[in-house]
């Protein structure tokens, strides 16, 4: 029997992670597109989008992941599920979000972004390669309704600061308070998120709104 490893961290700048996206027709991803669309971005195994897309039918949820195998493991879940407000794409988010919400024409759905636990990358040279980038910011303002959520979290204390400096550094997004929600807006965890607290680590969570 073959065991594929799977990584526990990739190098986003990596040459093998620089090709943008093929964007899909989505008429033929969701069965009701024009439904608000909430983007989960860095969404690991899937854990958080498949079952936010089981309690709200209303919405569709698409969830980006850039290790292969592990979103072609959310990708199967999804199809075993049967949920047609569910999708999963394999892509470096710094590369391909911009040409996936251009992909949408006039008709954007975007309402909500989640980012939820992403990797720390804690060596200061390697603080490129953390997945909020004031580009991503600056995308997610050009693309985000007025009263749209941006949503973050982390175990990690520095990475929930940095990616709260990054957002705040954009005057499109305001803060909903300035201390540590104590509770996730979401009905549901994602992995990291339930793992931390069985651990009783502390989650710093923040919401910023589009202005
Ligand atoms: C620590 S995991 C957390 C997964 C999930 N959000 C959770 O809370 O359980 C961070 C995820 O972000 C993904 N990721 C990191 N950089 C990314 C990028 N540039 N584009 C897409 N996914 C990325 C990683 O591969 C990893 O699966």
């Amino acid at each position: 029997m073959s065991v594929v490893r799977v990584r526990q961290h990739v190098n986003p700048l990596s040459e093998k992670y620089q090709a943008p996206v093929t964007t899909p027709d989505w008429d033929q991803v969701y069965a009701n597109p024009q439904q608000p669309l909430h983007i989960d971005i860095g969404c690991g195994k899937g854990v958080f989008a498949l079952a936010m897309a089981q309690l709200q039918p209303q919405w569709n949820f698409l969830g980006l992941e850039i290790r292969k195998p592990v979103v072609e493991a959310a990708q199967k879940r999804q199809q075993e599920a049967e949920l047609t407000n569910l999708h999963f794409m394999f892509c470096n988010v710094n590369i391909s979000l911009r040409a996936l919400l251009e992909s949408w024409g006039d008709q954007n759905p975007l309402q909500q972004v989640s980012i939820q636990f992403p990797d720390p990358w804690f060596k200061k040279r390697h603080q490129k390669r953390r997945v909020l980038q004031p580009d991503i910011v600056s995308t997610l303002a050009e693309f985000l309704p007025p009263g749209g959520r941006v949503v973050v979290q982390s175990d990690v204390e520095a990475v929930a600061m940095d990616m709260v400096e990054r957002i705040t550094e954009n005057p499109h997004f305001q803060r909903q308070g300035t201390a540590w929600l104590p509770q996730s807006p979401f009905p549901a965890q994602t992995d990291r998120e339930r793992a931390s607290l069985e651990q009783g680590l502390a989650v710093h969570r923040a919401i910023f709104t589009r202005l």
